[in-house]
């Protein structure tokens, strides 16, 4: 195997080797920070969502109390959680794959119940009651989504609507002829409030990017190796040639008056001077013998 393979050789690994590592750390730098952006989106979602809830609470509820009697009933202006998940759902329209879920295992509204993947997670708050966030990744109908999840817990007050169906409001039996949304217990987490930001069309962007770094290091190292054999071709293949070739004729006894040509002050440079000279001392040996006879 000639120098040029060996080196290119080892060149090809080492550029191959590097350019899947930096274009993995790459990757993975970049994913960290697809991931971290969601969750910051997440994090905006939900304290909106929990700020339309408070408002509700503290102002919308109070005044329709006061204008409608306290008897009344109107979930579209007394319910955080009706006002939310009507938010949440204009919200969704215009934001594909952005989505407020208010996942419930067993819920009044038939739209909040929990799919297997939500009620995971509203079992993984009931049995860590100190956990007060989880996010991560799932997969959504085939799509990768980050997700954000705080637990709810249902208190002594909210049993009044979500307690015995009997003691409900009048209007919201009315509203909600079902029988999801009660029988809940005091202090149980009965739901989990799931903000989920879309990431798969990222993901698939860092994979072609990942791709084309990898493509990038290829063909740099195509570069790098045809410039390191051209360079090693004129500075030491060419040389080392040019030396066997006249080493070979001398040592058949041909052109031992001619000087081996050198242009290079290097290493090769430095052999074919002392070439030259052991061509010289040979050639005087040679006389003197002839001289001797
Ligand atoms: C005055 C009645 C009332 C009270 C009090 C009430 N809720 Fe509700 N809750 C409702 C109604 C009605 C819905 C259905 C809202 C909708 O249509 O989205 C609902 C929905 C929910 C949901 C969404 C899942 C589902 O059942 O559809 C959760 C979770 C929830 N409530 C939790 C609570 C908690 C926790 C409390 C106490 C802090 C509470 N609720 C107090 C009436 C009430």
């Amino acid at each position: 195997m000639s120098i040029r393979v060996k080196i290119n050789l080892v060149l090809l690994v080492i550029g191959v080797v590097t350019s899947i590592l930096v274009a993995a750390f790459n990757y993975y730098e970049a994913r960290n920070r697809v991931f971290s952006e969601a969750q910051k989106k997440a994090e905006l979602i939900s304290s909106f969502a929990m700020a339309s809830r408070e408002y509700t609470k503290q102002t919308m509820r109070p005044l329709a109390v006061k204008m409608a009697g306290k008897d009344s009933f109107y979930p579209e202006l007394m319910a955080g959680f009706f006002v939310v998940r009507s938010i949440a759902d204009i919200f969704a329209e215009s934001q594909k794959g952005y989505s407020f879920k208010q996942a419930t295992i067993n819920p009044i509204l038939p739209q909040n119940k929990s799919n297997p993947q939500e009620t995971e997670i509203i079992n993984y708050f009931r049995s860590n009651r100190n956990v007060l966030v989880k996010k991560g990744t799932l997969s959504q109908s085939d799509k990768q989504v980050f997700y954000v999840a705080r637990p709810v817990v249902n208190k002594k007050g909210c049993m009044k609507c979500h307690g015995r169906k009997e003691d409900a409001p009048k209007e919201q039996r009315v509203m909600y002829t079902g029988n999801g949304g009660y029988g809940w217990q005091v202090n149980d987490v009965v739901a989990a409030l799931i903000t989920y930001v879309p990431i798969e069309t990222a993901l698939d962007e860092l994979k072609t990017i990942a791709l084309k770094t990898i493509m990038a290091g290829f063909a740099a190292i195509a570069v790098i190796m045809l410039s390191i054999s051209f360079f090693l071709n004129r500075i030491v293949v060419k040389p080392i040639v040019n030396l066997t070739t006249l080493t070979e004729r001398m040592s058949r006894g041909k052109d031992l008056d001619k000087t081996i040509e050198n242009t290079s002050n290097d290493e090769i440079g430095a052999l074919c001077d002392s070439f030259n000279r052991m061509r010289v001392s040979v050639v005087k040996l040679i006389q003197m013998i002839k001289k001797k006879k």
